[in-house]
């Protein structure tokens, strides 16, 4: 095949429709690409981030992260072998990540098999059915997380107990809190068609103390059923060494590796971060799981015991803000 410097129509397409389907916080999709030639530029959408929930903008970067990294998957897939670059150049700090696409061959073995997950991964809030993962799906995981340089913790009992009463202070703070009210209002609820999360995935109502988010908490939204979830719930804590800016995006490509590997066991996962989104309650989850890491984000992985419906995206082409040939 002749090598060619740009990327055609139609695999503009399948690369940004794959970023599109990343995680991110409160489904704001705060990601927008400038393409010249083959190389992409992931910037921040500046109006889609959470001043009030995320004022250093760490989960919006880790939601950046998580879309570079579907990015490189659908290159593989395509053919093409891509190399990264974080905060590419200080004269341009609204790039947050630079990939750089090399001349289609063949489907790039490893990533590429990650491709048919894409579609697949959703967010679940439901309860998970009560069965263990396998030590080897768990060390597979930790794998995933350590290949994009992050670490992947999992809670014994007693870590469980003790992040579970610093859960509820931020359940609490989260409902009593005005502006975080007004911003989860923006996002969280009633239907939605292109961004944000609609009524229909947020899950059942948890008993309290159940390893789940609410993420209407506070919110009204009547008529839901109360389940009990799982007795043993599976909780990893993703962390990075540094905790800056570089750091942030990183753990978002390590995030949705993970991801899309437990996808691919036919595991679903979903978050508890309300206590690594106020820095006090962080800190706490940072003597929880050991010093040496800074806690980025809190997963609960297992088995879904009921279906789950998906949460919309924008049309590729919206999120594609400018593009030379
Ligand atoms: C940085 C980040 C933080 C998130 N925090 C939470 C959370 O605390 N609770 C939750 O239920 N979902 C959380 N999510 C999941 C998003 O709500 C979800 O990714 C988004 O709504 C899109 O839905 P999907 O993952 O099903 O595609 C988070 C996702 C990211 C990337």
């Amino acid at each position: 095949m002749k090598a060619t410097s740009t990327v055609t129509e139609d695999e503009v397409g399948i690369l940004l429709a794959a970023a599109g389907q990343a995680p991110s916080m409160h489904n704001t999709q705060p990601w927008r690409f400038d393409i010249n030639g083959r190389v992409i530029d992931v910037l921040i959408d500046v109006g889609r981030t959470l001043p009030v929930e995320d004022p250093a903008g760490r989960l919006t970067r880790i939601g950046v992260g998580a879309a570079a990294f579907n990015l490189r998957v659908a290159a593989a897939m395509l053919g093409h072998d891509t190399t990264l670059a974080i905060d590419p150049d200080p004269a341009v700090p609204d790039v947050v990540v630079r990939i750089f696409l090399a001349a289609r061959k063949v489907p790039v073995a490893g990533l590429s098999s990650l491709y048919g997950e894409l579609g697949r991964r959703y967010t679940y809030r439901g309860p998970m059915v009560d069965r263990p993962i396998s030590a080897r799906m768990l060390q597979r995981l930790t794998e995933a997380a350590k290949a994009d340089g992050a670490d992947l913790r999992w809670l014994d009992g007693e870590q469980h107990a003790r992040l579970g009463s610093i859960t509820r202070t931020a359940d609490d703070r989260d409902i009593h809190e005005e502006d975080r009210l007004h911003e989860r209002l923006r996002w969280i609820g009633g239907d939605r068609e292109a961004d944000g999360v609609p009524d229909d995935v947020l899950g059942p109502l948890p008993v309290r103390g159940a390893a789940v988010r609410d993420l209407s908490a506070g919110l009204e939204r009547l008529g839901r059923d109360q389940v009990a979830f799982e007795s043993t719930p599976i909780i990893a804590v993703l962390g990075t060494a540094d905790d800056d800016e570089p750091a942030w995006v990183r753990a978002g490509l390590a995030l949705q590796r993970v991801l899309l590997t437990a996808t691919s066991y036919d595991l679903a996962a979903s978050f508890l971060n309300q206590a690594v989104e106020y820095p006090d309650l962080r800190d706490q989850v940072r003597t929880l799981i050991g010093h040496d890491i800074w806690p980025q984000m809190i997963v609960r992985l297992g088995y879904p015991a009921e279906g789950s419906g998906l949460t919309p995206r924008r049309q590729w082409n919206e999120t594609l803000h400018s593009r030379r040939p």
